[in-house]
């Protein structure tokens, strides 16, 4: 089937490319034209795996193609999807401006029947929205269809998820748009829920919102495992063995980032608030969140005792592994609070370095791990990829100054810690080692 994607980020090109992948022809649509070329040369802009092998070779199989003109990917196909971005707007709602463009520009160009489908994360009555919109701008009598058909994907393993999601959920409110979309998905295998589609955009701001809400649990959880002497892995593992909470989702850590999870737990509390419903147990994800930064300062802060001069290792910079992305990425917020207090970082990353130099530009970008960690005061992790993971932690005891760990992931090994007579604090865990000397 021919399929037309407006909107060429993170979402739509993994859509499109997933599309391509299972046999439709895809044209993607962006108004961005520096990023164009760099598509139409087979680059991606931005660390996601598999993304480029796959560009590269429905590129080639000509199944995926790109325009600038959103007038070119309506008259391409039945089904245009809107993939443009949602960014948090004025008092956490989602700014929706470049939606309603999307919108007016398709209203435009309609001269045959059109199904529209928001796959962005847009606020409860968007698909309204969309049709309103539509109607007030459609320059023919021409019928459409709007749909809400919400993306799962995560970043790191979006290829993956997308190909084989755990479940593909369209909300319409017609037959022939409910045909349109089982056709579109036919090829994939993976249970599909037919709802309105009022219930589909709300089913996207739950889900997340919900995600959320289980990492800000076992946060909170992990604050009371530090003060009790209990392991937060321990009580994660005896709650997810409970097959109604579930094991996913309860690793502890120093907060969610990202550019999904912070955004759309807002936008849930605003828009229900909007409609009347008071929303504190939303508002409160997103402050046990903030405060877990907060709170990983503070341990270092106390810890160490004084900041200035000291140099610190930091280890992880992109809001989670297998990424470059630092939207709300807390290794920012507290890369910057160290620097601010007089220390000196010394970071790592193995992709996100240069992003991370133009936010922070005032840090030494290390060439690996170990250049990192090279007579520093400490060591900080801040995300857990696998290489850190991985690390001979007696390599890194030679090279600081002094053998600290501060783990906000609980990534590294804490036995060889322990052996090797390392300080080794995480999150929600007993603290190995020694007293520091203060
Ligand atoms: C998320 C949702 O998972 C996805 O379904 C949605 O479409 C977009 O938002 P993403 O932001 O890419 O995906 O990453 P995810 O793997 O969900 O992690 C989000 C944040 O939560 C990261 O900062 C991660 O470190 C943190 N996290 C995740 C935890 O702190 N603990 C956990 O147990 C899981």
């Amino acid at each position: 089937m021919k399929i037309s994607i407006v909107g060429s980020g993170h979402v739509g090109l993994t859509t499109a490319i997933c599309f391509a992948e299972k046999g439709h022809e895809v044209l993607c649509v962006d108004h961005d034209t520096e990023k164009l070329a760099r598509l139409k040369n087979g680059e991606v802009w931005f660390h996601e795996p598999k993304l480029p092998e796959l560009l590269k070779k429905h590129f080639a199989q000509k199944r995926i193609r790109f325009s600038e003109s959103t007038a070119e990917a309506v008259k391409f196909a039945q089904a245009i999807f809107i993939c443009v971005g949602t960014p948090t707007g004025e008092s956490g709602r989602a700014d929706m401006r470049f939606v309603e463009k999307v919108a007016r520009d398709i209203a435009e160009s309609i001269t045959e029947y059109r199904l529209i489908v928001e796959k962005s994360t847009v606020p409860i009555m968007t698909g309204d929205r969309v049709k309103n919109t539509i109607r007030r701008y459609v320059k023919s009598d021409a019928h459409f269809d709007v749909a809400s058909n919400p993306e799962f994907l995560r970043e790191g393993s979006a290829i993956d998820d997308t190909l084989k999601p755990d479940r593909i959920v369209i909300g319409v409110d017609s037959a022939k748009a409910e045909t349109l979309l089982r056709e579109i998905y036919a090829p994939f295998e993976a249970p599909m829920i037919v709802t309105s589609i009022g219930s589909a955009e709300l089913i996207k701001h739950a889900s997340n919102s919900f995600l959320a809400l289980k990492i800000s649990f076992i946060n909170w959880i992990a604050r009371v495992c530090e003060h009790s002497g209990a392991d937060v892995h321990e009580v994660a593992r005896g709650m997810g063995l409970d097959a109604r909470i579930g094991a996913h989702f309860l690793n502890p850590g120093i907060g969610y980032g990202g550019s999904c999870f912070p955004k759309d737990v807002e936008a849930l509390a605003a828009i229900s608030e909007d409609m009347g419903v008071e929303a504190p147990l939303i508002r409160l994800i997103s402050q046990i969140n903030r405060e877990q930064r907060e709170h990983f300062y503070e341990t270092i802060q106390h810890e160490l005792w004084v900041l200035q001069d000291k140099t610190l290792a930091f280890w992880g910079l992109s809001f989670k592994p297998n990424t470059d992305d630092l939207r709300e990425a807390p290794s920012v917020w507290l890369a910057q609070k160290l620097l601010k207090a007089g220390a000196k970082l010394r970071v790592h990353d193995p992709v996100a370095m240069p992003a991370f130099k133009k936010l922070v530009p005032d840090a030494y970008f290390a060439r690996d791990p170990l250049d990192a960690t090279s007579g520093a005061d400490a060591l900080v992790v801040c995300t857990e990829w696998p290489q850190y993971r991985d690390v001979d932690l007696a390599k890194v005891k030679a090279t600081l100054r002094v053998p600290m760990i501060f783990d906000g992931r609980n990534a590294l090994d804490r036995k060889q810690a322990e052996d090797l007579g390392m300080t080794l604090i995480g999150i929600g865990k007993k603290r190995i080692g020694p007293h520091a000397k203060r």
